[in-house]
């Protein structure tokens, strides 16, 4: 009787409604049927009963727990190619003296967790496979029962992804280097030579290919024989093909078993098969539900809800399946050349292409045959898509053999990185510009990346370790104007204002479209109203406040005379003869920290008059040592000589770093209309590192 035949109005799973199933338990869905599993692992059986072989059940055609079960309660074995079928298959309840591990890439880890197990043999690939398993079980003074995998260099035509016994295929060792091997491992302490091994491919539906290829291999263990190595077991593989197209048909077993036993028992060996596909691939559909049908010019495409990553075989390999509805169709129905899609987004998803199927509509269910074998094992969750509900019918019952994975497993194992973490997800560019050799590190912070600014500042401005600059600049939100300045020293503290600072990132805004070419923004220390004209920024400056002239300090008993003035943040000016003398080293430090600056302390500005224009050093709070440039130094040392000696503006001013105007309005000590102008230059831009961006960044 057939598994899945029409009964009533339905499609039926043994004598279970596959309708029923499908609503209840939704879909995309894998549905097994018991018996068909139980049915061919039993026609294997019995096929090559004379020889009574260990059927060793490939784990990677399904590896379901419930399913395994079943196959290892008849007593099949196992057939492995890792850790984690080792696991699956212990867990399953077969035992470890009748698993066999293949593979040509198995890892120490898994080779040790094999040896500690007991495997009754690992079914060795190359030469430096051998060396790690000899090492390891010398190490773990573990026997280690071991077969080659010979490459017989035949063709078992079928799918070029899955013929694994041609010279041309990563698997298996030529005879000559077989040979080569054999010898070797004989002498190693802990190996124990247990046998040989072929797996020639996959999908192989005639027994000719097998006949080939066994008669090759016993040539060379009849060599081996005559050389003193005696063999127990002769594992031929799997690779059972099954009839996926109508009209075709599986490998027929009894006719594979005719041809080889005869050669087996000559052999005298054990026989070892690792059959995969031909016992579950026929015991399985996949359930899926129409979703849309979609007519374009040239195709009808139904798009079905399971998808690419559910079963993958279409996809990679063109693989046929034949599709079902599962509502019976009537007799008089009309057949349609259709596309039956997923809704993975490429265009490789499909399951038939161009395929005459009776009319189906939407919201119908349709099963995909034969997906029982590398269906689900294959699957994935591409486009996040949990992975399909797997059931099992035996006669009129049926069970969830696995749950359908919810939105939750899909981040399962995932850490989702915070900024407590000391990542930011985002990366933060920054652009490095110059105003009179002031550097600094300005960045669009309207979006509040970064929120520890003080120590943000602090590494990034950094000299050897950061990026380094004279200070850090901000554009952030501002309710009373295009946006806000604000300003950091490299060591974290924040100045209200900075003159330099303030005509870069008046020309950082325009340049990056944040505010218009004359315009206003924020600071702490009021409104700065600007003008960017190319490279050259003018900026309106805070009228001056707390100006006391001539006065003197007493350092080390030393007098010295200063004149005081707030140009947005405090300045003490000092007249020298030749500014490239003065003391910025020395003294400088101990008069912005004097006494009569508390608690905030001052910048200090030397200054020499060279006929109209002055030459300016500034030794920068913050900074704690000279700068290049000070614009607000600029304009200090601008407005006291115009009071002192008489200046007129625009008074032009000589920085280390470059030269800049400052214009006035001064009626008698009163500054008004101050303006700063020179050039805001942009050095480069980049990106911060991660390494940067510290906690709470
Ligand atoms: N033994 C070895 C060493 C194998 O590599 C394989 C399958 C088998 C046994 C079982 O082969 P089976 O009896 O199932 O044909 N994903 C492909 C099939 C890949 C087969 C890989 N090796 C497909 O969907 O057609």
């Amino acid at each position: 009787m057939e598994t899945f035949s029409y009964k009533g109005e339905s499609l039926f799973c043994e004598k279970v409604n596959l309708d029923e199933v499908a609503r209840s338990k939704g879909t995309p869905l894998y549905v097994y049927s018991y018996r068909s599993i139980v049915e061919s692992y039993d026609r294997i059986a019995r096929a090559f009963a004379q020889v009574r072989p260990l059927i060793c059940y490939s784990l990677k055609a399904n590896s379901n727990l419930s399913l395994l079960r079943i196959l290892s309660q008849r007593g099949a074995g196992a057939d492995i190619v890792s850790a984690g079928e080792l696991y699956k298959a212990l867990r399953a309840g077969f035992s470890s003296e009748k698993i066999v591990f293949a593979g040509v890439g198995k890892r120490e880890e898994e080779i040790e967790y094999a040896l500690r197990e007991k495997i009754l043999m690992f079914n060795v690939e190359s030469a430096s496979e051998l060396r790690v398993i000899d090492e390891l079980s010398r190490r773990l003074n573990r026997e280690a029962r071991i077969s080659f995998r010979v490459n017989p260099d035949v063709d078992p035509k079928t799918h070029h992804y899955i013929t694994t016994g041609k010279e041309e295929n990563k698997f298996g060792l030529d005879f000559a280097e077989a040979k080569r091997l054999y010898e070797k491992a004989r002498q190693l302490r802990r190996v124990k030579l247990v046998g040989i091994h072929m797996h020639i491919g996959s999908q192989i539906t005639s027994s000719l290919p097998y006949l080939e290829a066994l008669e090759k291999v016993a040539g060379l263990v009849e060599e081996l024989r005559e050389e003193g190595i005696s063999l127990e077991y002769l594992d031929i593989g799997g690779g059972f093909g099954i009839g996926y197209e109508e009209g075709t048909s599986s490998l027929e077993v009894e006719d594979l078993a005719r041809k080889t036993v005869p050669i087996v028992q000559k052999m005298r060996m054990k026989l070892i098969l690792e059959p995969g596909r031909y016992i579950i691939g026929p015991a399985g559909v996949l359930v899926s539900r129409v979703l849309y049908k979609k007519k374009t010019k040239k195709k009808t495409f139904l798009i079905v809800d399971a998808g690419m990553n559910d079963l993958i075989r279409p996809s990679l390999y063109g693989a046929y399946h034949r599709i079902k509805k599962i509502k019976r169709p009537d007799e008089m129905t009309s057949f349609e050349v259709v596309d039956v899609v997923g809704p993975v987004c490429e265009s490789g998803d499909f399951f038939a292409q161009e395929r005459a199927l009776p009319e189906i509509e939407e919201g119908e269910y349709l099963a995909i045959m034969d997906a029982g074998a590398y269906g689900f094992s294959m699957s994935s969750s591409y486009n996040s898509r949990p992975r399909a509900a797997e059931v099992l019918v035996r006669e009129d019952k049926w069970w969830t053999i696995r749950e359908r994975e919810s939105l939750e497993d899909l981040i399962k194992g995932e850490h989702t990185l915070e900024e407590k973490d000391g990542i930011s997800c985002q990366l933060i560019p920054f652009t490095k510009m110059e105003g009179c050799g002031n550097d600094f590190i300005v960045i669009d912070n309207r979006s509040n990346l970064i929120q520890n600014r003080a120590e943000f500042a602090r590494r990034v401005c950094a000299r050897r370790t950061g990026i380094g600059a004279d200070g850090l600049l901000l554009v952030e939100n501002s309710k009373e104007a295009d946006f806000k300045m604000r300003t950091f020293n490299p060591d974290g503290t924040e100045p209200d204002m900075c003159g330099n600072g303030a005509r870069c990132i008046a020309r950082f805004a325009y340049l990056k479209g944040i505010a218009k070419q004359n315009s206003s923004f924020w600071t702490p220390s009021g409104k700065i109203v600007y003008q960017v004209e190319g490279e050259d920024v003018k900026i309106k400056m805070k009228d001056p406040s707390d100006l006391k002239p001539a006065i003197k300090l007493n350092i080390g008993g030393k007098l010295y005379e200063g004149h005081f003035i707030n140009t947005g943040v405090p300045h003490l000016v000092l007249f020298v003869e030749e500014v490239e003398k003065a003391p910025l080293k020395n003294l400088a430090p101990l008069m912005r920290y004097h006494q009569l600056f508390q608690p905030e302390g001052t910048n200090v500005d030397f200054v020499e008059i060279e006929r109209d224009v002055l030459k300016v050093r500034t030794y920068e709070r913050g900074v704690e040592g000279e700068t290049l440039g000070c614009g607000t130094g600029a304009v200090a040392s601008s407005l006291i000589s115009s009071l002192i000696f008489g200046l007129a503006s625009p008074v032009k001013v000589r920085m280390r770093g470059g030269r800049l105007l400052v214009y006035f309005q001064k009626r008698g000590d009163i500054f008004t209309d101050v303006f700063l102008e020179g050039k805001a230059k942009v050095v480069y831009e980049g990106y911060i590192p991660s390494s940067l961006m510290g906690e709470g960044t």
